[in-house]
């Protein structure tokens, strides 16, 4: 985090955007991308994307002085696009609050020469604006001034749950595994209503960094910037031009840029493997056969005997036999070669509803040594600190201080 600050104005690294794919300047739209009868139909001009949504418009002092210019030490995390700031403002008259007073808020910082930062700071207007569900976060307002580009979201106070998973400091402790799978679960409701004939989006960007959540581990989905609209009528798919992040993006996306929902599902399986094994979908620090999380896990995961090669260490003890192996077998089929073979969000969010039912989750933040079952094993996945370094360069010349995969074109 530290070492976001230097980096922040760097340049992108999300050139190659298509905005006539972006479903912002040239899809047509049903309208029924909503799920609020005021909003207006599926907008299409940048004009429209901004007068039609419901979101506060903020003058760029008011959200300097919410964040006390910006500060080093108020940044929630980096993306590809530049930094995350705390914030607070008045909840009534929406201006600048003294810290630690009225309404805490995450403002997205774009760096400001990206042509497609632009694009996908509309995105996010054009879809945040328009739906909203309990497991999406919420977007309050946007800057639009001379070259700034800002967004202003509901403050999630856990973060990410990239964060959770694989940050080693001390004040992130391992997230337990009933909150995994209430997490899993939170994540799985908001791809089934992105999914859903009332919305009919694909998200196109899910991944651990773009999971937030709030203090009682609800999971919010996050980064609408790729989202598209999905196919209407008899498509089965839409065309694109390929993005996404390494380590998420479906193997037939990749090689077609044939986008469906299922593609989205593919991701969910990357991210169920993350949260089973405590690893990155992409870790470069690791020996060549371990670096790609599928590839590696996948002959480990359909057997009871061997699946604890895969199981992250830290959180052994806490779950049972069966509730480990359900989420490995939903993984399987997520990460099925054949999208058809995939399961769709709504089977998800049923298998993961029975899952953390039996968990005893239920909105409860209890503590989870007393869950602690009969497992116990020997795994090779032991919790050792990683160096990281990310796995890119930044505009200033140096590497951040950790790796993660970001968001990025797959192919130009
Ligand atoms: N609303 C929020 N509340 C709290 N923290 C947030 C919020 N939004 C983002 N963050 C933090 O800031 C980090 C950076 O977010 P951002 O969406 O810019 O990039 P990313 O998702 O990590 O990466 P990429 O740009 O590759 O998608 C997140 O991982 C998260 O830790
Ligand atoms: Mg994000």
């Amino acid at each position: 985090m530290g070492s976001c600050w230097g980096s922040c104005f760097s340049s992108s690294i999300k050139d190659g955007f298509d905005p006539k794919h972006s479903g912002i300047g040239g899809n047509s739209g049903s309208g029924s991308k909503v799920s609020s009868a005021t909003v207006p139909s599926t907008p299409r001009t940048e004009g429209e994307i901004l007068q039609s949504s419901n979101l506060k418009s903020f003058p760029f002092t008011e959200l300097k002085a919410a964040t006390r210019n910006f500060r080093p030490d108020s940044v929630l995390g980096e993306g590809g696009f530049g930094c995350v700031f705390k914030g607070w403002i008045d909840e009534h008259t929406l201006t600048a609050a003294r810290p630690g007073t009225g309404m805490v808020i995450a403002v997205k910082r774009l760096n400001q020469e990206s042509f497609q930062g632009h694009q996908e700071w509309l995105a996010e207007i054009n879809y945040l604006g328009q739906l909203y569900h309990p497991n999406l976060v919420k977007l309050i307002g946007y800057c639009l001034e001379d070259d700034h580009r800002l967004l202003v979201y509901e403050f999630m106070p856990k973060g990410s749950l990239e964060n959770h998973l694989f940050r080693r400091a001390s004040y992130f402790q391992p997230l337990s595994w009933n909150l995994r799978v209430k997490v899993a679960l939170g994540a799985a409701k908001g791809l089934a209503f992105l999914h859903s004939e009332k919305a009919k989006v694909i998200y196109r960007d899910f991944k651990a960094s773009n999971i937030l959540l709030d203090s009682n581990y609800n999971a919010k989905l996050s980064d609408f910037g790729l989202a598209k609209d999905g196919p209407t009528g008899s498509k089965s798919h839409v065309s694109t031009r390929v993005m996404g992040t390494y380590g998420y993006a479906a193997p037939e996306y990749m090689a077609t840029g044939h986008l469906t929902a299922k593609s989205d599902i593919y991701s969910f399986g990357v991210v169920l493997l993350e949260m089973l094994s405590g690893r990155r979908a992409i870790d470069k620090n690791r020996p060549t056969k371990e670096q790609n999380l599928v590839e590696w896990a996948r002959p480990y995961l359909g057997s009871k005997r061997k699946i604890f090669q895969v199981l992250d260490a830290r959180i052994e003890g806490q779950y049972s036999m069966s509730s480990v192996l359900k989420v490995a077998t939903l993984a399987v089929q997520c990460l099925s070669t054949e999208p058809k073979f995939r399961p769709n969000a709504e089977a998800l969010v049923k298998a993961l509803e029975q899952l953390n039912d039996s968990s005893g989750n239920e909105g409860s933040g209890r503590s989870h040594a007393e869950m602690a079952s009969k497992v116990h094993h020997s795994s090779s996945n032991s919790p050792k600190a990683r160096r990281k370094s990310r796995n890119h360069e930044v505009g200033n010349g140096k590497a951040a201080s950790y790796e993660r995969p970001s968001a990025s074109p797959l192919r130009t």
